[in-house]
């Protein structure tokens, strides 16, 4: 689990990151317990966004494909807001990377179908049309060979298996294909930690598409950006209650 002050209007993150390993069993408690120490750690006073690996609605998680599975139902926004002491809003993680590659990155420009897809532990998904985001759309579970999308080609697949990359991207390019079938994306956008630059893998020009095909430009930070650019937004929306009520919790 990663945090970092974020300038909202640059997409620029303003200190240094910090890093936690993720609890195991990733429960909304241990997790709660991390993110307030991330807080502590840069003596934070105001809103959190919350990039989250989940669908997430109203802050509540309605899956858990690489959580615990107590997460289900759980009031997330809730939980964090208690522990923390301070108001946070959490949306679906590769939502958030989304939000900020289309503000800041790849997708700054484009106002047509864009599909951002985060390849790490699993696979996320955030759609836009017309620069809308349609959220939780989970795409990283279609079906591809059979098998769950985001079982069959996620990075944490590449890495168990030792899959070479040629061997990966072989297995990528059929979740693209399905990806192109039933979606028909006109640009897709490639982040989350296969786009960090310090992979050396040369998978990128193997990977063949009808749509447009970039890598994410903000890299790993794009969650972090898309995540606190969300908690404004929520509080723009909704100034009061969504301070007062967390302050009263
Ligand atoms: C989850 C998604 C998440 C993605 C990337 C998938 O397993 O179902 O909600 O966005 O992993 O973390």
């Amino acid at each position: 689990m990663k945090a970092a002050p974020v300038d909202i209007s640059t997409g620029e993150i303003l200190a240094d990151g910090k890093r936690i390993s993720t609890p195991r069993p990733a429960t909304p408690k241990k997790m709660a317990g991390v993110v307030a120490r991330l807080a502590k750690h840069f003596e934070w006073k105001g809103p959190i966004g919350c990039a989250f690996p989940a669908r997430v609605k109203n802050g509540v998680a309605l899956t858990a494909t690489n959580l615990d599975k107590s997460c289900i139902g759980e009031n997330i926004e809730e939980r964090f807001s208690e522990q923390t002491g301070l108001p946070v809003f959490v949306l679906n993680d590769a939502d958030a990377a989304g939000v900020a590659e289309m503000s800041f990155g790849a997708g700054k420009d484009r106002k047509d179908l864009v599909l951002v897809l985060t390849i790490g532990t699993g696979i996320g998904s955030a759609m836009f049309v017309q620069r809308t985001l349609i959220p939780n759309t989970e795409l990283g579970h279609i079906n591809v060979k059979g098998r769950n999308g985001e079982r069959y080609s996620s990075d944490a697949t590449r890495r168990r298996k030792e899959l070479s990359w040629s061997d990966w991207a072989r297995r990528f390019q059929h979740y693209l294909n399905r990806i192109e079938f039933l979606i028909g994306p006109d640009l897709i956008i490639l982040g989350g930690g296969i786009s960090n630059p310090r992979k050396r893998g040369n998978y990128f020009k193997k990977l063949k598409t009808r749509a447009d095909l970039k890598k994410a430009e903000l890299g790993n930070r794009a969650g972090i950006v898309g995540a606190a650019m969300y908690a404004a937004k929520c509080l723009r929306e909704d100034p009061k209650p969504a301070i007062a009520e967390r302050r009263e919790r």
